[in-house]
């Protein structure tokens, strides 16, 4: 026997084992009982369910007992044996508990039931105890290696990307630095601006916004990769849906076009789907239960149909019809609002949506220029709840149009050397896309605000933990 010697509490459950003598370990969520018998309700967070514990009052004193209390980590040696209850298929009946760690009932913040999602954001240190949480945080685990099993399985390779970057690969700043210099009396040049050249990399630096560009680098010679990291914007958007630090799968394939791309990209979430569905059902029926009574019935619907595929001409004209008041208005060279790509997804077609073709002045410099001189093939995923869960393009491969692209987008080339290049040494067609891991719990957890489906959140003005 070593300390890490126990029964998870998801396989007890399974009642194999019934019969024998069993150790579980855990944190007590309840303990309820009369003068002969308690009653403990035990989690170690190996699922969503409880193991019953119960304990002769007569053997364990009164006074022992009310420090196994709610919040409390024990350790509990006993008979497994068939529950009489209804309740549970089995019970423990406890011949030995330690107390590893008490919990003061009068300041332990999760007492009862029912606390409210805001309330828990304030205490995240303690709020994987919760039923919500753990469910949340198994499901985000099975998420992520559900991912790297799809690409692997298919043959693609997991690059990693730099988090520290000295480009912006969208273009689009809301970037945060990285320095070592100290800010109260940075080294400067003779016109006064801050020195960067004395900064640790001797450059100005930023934390990555995507692993994009370097990602097509992996894809120019191992055909297809995918990245699966943080990623970082300090936009000021304090939205449900988006955080300063998510995470972000981007894979990227030399010889796909968009098609291709589209196809790949309704495949995985469709796959991711079926996944959760297979693999995380009890933690599924409890978030169906508690927070959205329509999730395990959405995501059946979203993994057995076809998604439907127009082009952003095609949808502003659906939208320009309709029957609604926007908050943001809209015409043909708009960038969508969440409004605009709900509508669509949850009235118009009620299906997932892919925009295709977006026009070339609301997109980055690198996707593919069409021929109409006006659009890129550009390609956006929009789920019903959350709007656009994936962007993404085929890319410009052409050096003349990139580069003349990013002249006039005010893209420094020659801090891009290294990107262009690819585009003059075995230039490939190539495509890739980015899916938010957030945005995708979201989705398959039901939950509706993003501060709930990453342990430790970061949004403006809150760093904590
Ligand atoms: O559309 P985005 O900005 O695209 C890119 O970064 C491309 N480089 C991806 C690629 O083609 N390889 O971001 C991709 C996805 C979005 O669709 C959204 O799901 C998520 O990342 N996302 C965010 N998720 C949470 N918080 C934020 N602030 C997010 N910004 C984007
Ligand atoms: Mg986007």
């Amino acid at each position: 026997m070593t300390l890490k010697s126990r029964s998870k509490i998801v396989d007890l459950l399974k009642g194999g084992v019934v019969g024998t003598e069993v150790t579980a370990k855990g944190w007590v969520r309840t303990r309820r009982g009369n003068k002969n018998v308690a009653f403990i309700a035990l989690n170690d967070g190996s699922t969503i369910h409880n193991i019953q514990v119960v304990a002769d009052v007569t053997t364990f004193g009164d006074d022992f007992l009310k420090d196994v209390n709610t919040g409390a980590c024990i350790m509990v040696v006993g008979q497994l044996v068939e529950s009489p209850g209804a309740q549970q298929p089995v019970e423990i009946q406890a011949k030995n508990i330690e107390i590893y760690g008490k919990a003061d009932a009068a300041t332990y913040p999760l007492q009862k039931k029912g606390h409210s999602l805001e309330f828990l954001r304030e205490i995240a240190h303690l709020r994987p105890r919760t039923n919500t949480f753990g469910a949340v945080l198994r499901i985000r685990h099975a998420m992520a290696y559900a991912i790297h099993k799809f690409y692997n399985d298919k043959g693609f390779f997991y690059l990693h990307t730099p988090i520290v970057t000295a480009s912006d690969a969208e273009g689009a700043g809301a970037m945060f630095r990285v320095t070592t210099l100290d800010i109260e009396n940075p080294p400067r040049s003779e016109d006064g601006k801050v020195n960067f050249t004395e900064d640790f990399f001797g450059k100005e630096t930023n934390l990555t916004v995507s692993g994009q560009l370097e990602g097509e680098l992996g894809a120019l010679a191992l055909s297809e990769i995918y990245t699966f990291g943080p990623t970082f914007r300090a936009e000021n958007s304090n939205t449900p849906r988006h955080l300063a630090e998510f995470w972000m799968i981007e894979p990227e394939m030399a010889f796909y076009d968009i098609e291709d791309n589209m196809d790949l990209a309704e495949e995985f979430l469709k796959y991711l789907t079926s996944y959760a569905l297979e693999h995380c059902k009890d933690d599924l029926e409890f978030l169906n239960k508690m927070w959205d009574k329509e999730l395990i019935e959405r995501l059946n619907f979203v993994a057995s149909n076809k998604f439907v595929r127009l082009t952003y001409t095609e949808a502003v004209d659906i939208l320009e019809k309709a029957d609604q008041k926007w908050e943001f208005p809209v015409f043909w060279g708009a960038d969508l609002q969440s409004e605009h790509e709900r509508y669509l997804v949850e009235k118009h077609f009620k299906k997932p949506v892919i925009l295709t073709n977006y026009p070339k002045d609301i997109k980055a410099f690198y996707m593919k220029q069409n021929d109409d001189g006006k659009t890129v093939r550009a390609m956006d995923v929009l789920f019903p709840k959350i709007g656009e869960i994936i962007g993404g393009s085929q890319r410009e491969e052409n050096l003349e149009a990139l580069t003349t692209r990013m002249a006039e987008m005010n893209i420094p080339q020659d801090e891009m050397w290294w990107y262009i290049d690819t585009r003059k040494f075995g230039s490939a067609p190539h495509s890739g896309f980015g899916l938010g891991f957030e945005r995708l719990l979201l989705f398959v957890t039901g939950m509706s605000n993003i501060r709930d489906v990453i342990p430790f959140p970061r949004t403006p003005n809150n760093c904590e933990f």
